[in-house]
């Protein structure tokens, strides 16, 4: 199974480009679902057709969703909330007050990503695209799990005996309600659940795409995300150029955009060098249905295959010699003096400006020290030897 996902700044075409490689796909004959996590649902606008919570055909083999992340969030968080509130009535918070603090800022987004997890465990398709939310917030959020990955293996057990064992004493003591088992069950579900979304999103038949209109500003952003995607062990495949201004028969004014454009256009070929660039133009109407959206796919895609897996090995990798062995972890678009990195018992803990990310070390590395790191043409390397007796 294929699964692509397109992100990019709002308004840049991320439904529109989403929504014609979808229709491009079933039409070469794959089953294809395209689904929107976005809460702003613009896929029903892009294939002009009313599209629900499930999944809704449009044309022979091609599905369009969008997600209802308000009711995932409901499913899986409920629970917890539950608790959560129970504890904050306890002290003294104002009900309505309580509920915000338990809503975690894109937690939804997240959640609607649970969706995704189904349809791969269903087997029903070839192809999943998803068109996601601005920017690569959720996909950064998905890393939580992985961030958590110590205290759910560790402490979490523990803390669910302990708990059940003093329920009695405290809950009267302390006068907080302690968490059933449940919340336990609830808190472990969602873990595990949202871990494996990660995997399947940072793994080899998935890959991202970002997609951007040649502005200074929609670069800069597009450029970010691609050094935070990496840093979170995602591929990104390619850059869609989407609205470029066709330069034949331009009025002054137009030139004028055409030249700003070209700019822009030579910055995200060096930017991106190695992956791909599509070029989409700007067309006379807004591509609505999906005739328009296989035509736009078709002229943005040209001779290169949509669905071509994608090639090397992924930002991630580590590689065993004598002496040890090497971590590489792809960080395009920074420098030495961006990132920061610290070893934490068996993780290891890359910080790149206000990102964050905690990695947690396979078993065979844990024995090794840190003998030494570089940052080195978009790419960080970590030595790791044998510890010197
Ligand atoms: N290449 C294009 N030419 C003309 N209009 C486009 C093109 N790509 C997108 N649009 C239009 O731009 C608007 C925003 O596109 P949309 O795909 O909804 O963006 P996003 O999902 O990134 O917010 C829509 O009205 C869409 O029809
Ligand atoms: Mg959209």
């Amino acid at each position: 199974m294929r699964i692509l996902l397109f992100t990019g700044k709002g308004g840049v075409g991320k439904s529109t480009v989403a929504a014609g490689t979808a229709a491009l796909a079933a039409q070469a004959g794959h089953r294809t679902l395209v689904l929107s996590t976005d809460a702003a649902h613009s896929l029903a606008d892009a294939f002009g057709a009313p599209v629900g919570p499930e999944p809704t055909e449009v044309a022979e083999r091609l599905y369009v969703q969008q997600v209802d992340a308000q009711l995932r969030f409901q499913q899986s968080w409920a629970e917890i909330q539950g608790y959560l509130l129970s504890v904050l009535d306890v002290a003294g918070l104002d009900p309505v007050a309580a509920e915000e603090l338990t809503i975690i800022p894109g937690a939804e987004e997240v959640l609607a990503l649970l969706e995704l997890r189904l349809h791969a465990l269903s087997e029903e398709w070839d192809v999943i695209v998803v068109d996601c939310a601005p920017t690569a917030e959720t996909l950064r959020l998905l890393a939580l799990p992985e961030a958590l990955g110590w205290y759910m293996q560790r402490v979490f057990p523990v803390e669910r005996r302990v708990v059940r064992a003093l329920k009695p004493v405290l809950s009267r003591a302390a006068g907080v309600p302690m968490p059933e088992d449940s919340v336990f069950d609830a808190v472990e579900r969602l873990h595990r659940e949202l871990d494996e979304v990660r995997e399947l999103l940072s793994g080899p038949g998935s890959s991202v795409r970002l997609v951007l209109t040649p502005e200074t500003v929609v670069l800069a952003e597009a450029r970010r995300s691609y050094t935070t995607l990496s840093l979170f062990g995602y591929r990104v495949d390619g850059v869609v150029a989407n609205r470029v201004f066709p330069t034949e028969g331009a009025d002054d004014w137009r030139a004028g955009w055409v030249m700003a454009q070209d700019d822009v256009l030579t910055q995200v070929t060096q930017s991106f060098a190695g992956l791909p660039v599509w070029r989409s133009e700007y067309r006379a109407a807004e591509p609505v249905g999906v005739d328009a959206l296989t035509e736009l796919a078709t002229d943005l895609y040209g001779e290169d295959d949509p669905l071509a897996p994608p090639r090397g090995d992924g930002p991630f990798r580590i590689t065993r010699n004598s002496r040890g062995a090497v971590l590489r972890l792809a960080l395009p678009l920074v420098s030495r003096t961006e990132v920061d990195l610290a070893r934490n018992g068996d993780e290891l803990v890359v910080t790149v400006g206000s990102y964050r990310r905690l990695l947690t070390l396979p078993s065979g590395l844990t024995r090794y020290r840190v003998a030494g790191a570089r940052v080195e043409q978009g790419q960080l390397q970590v030595r790791f030897e044998e510890k010197s007796s």
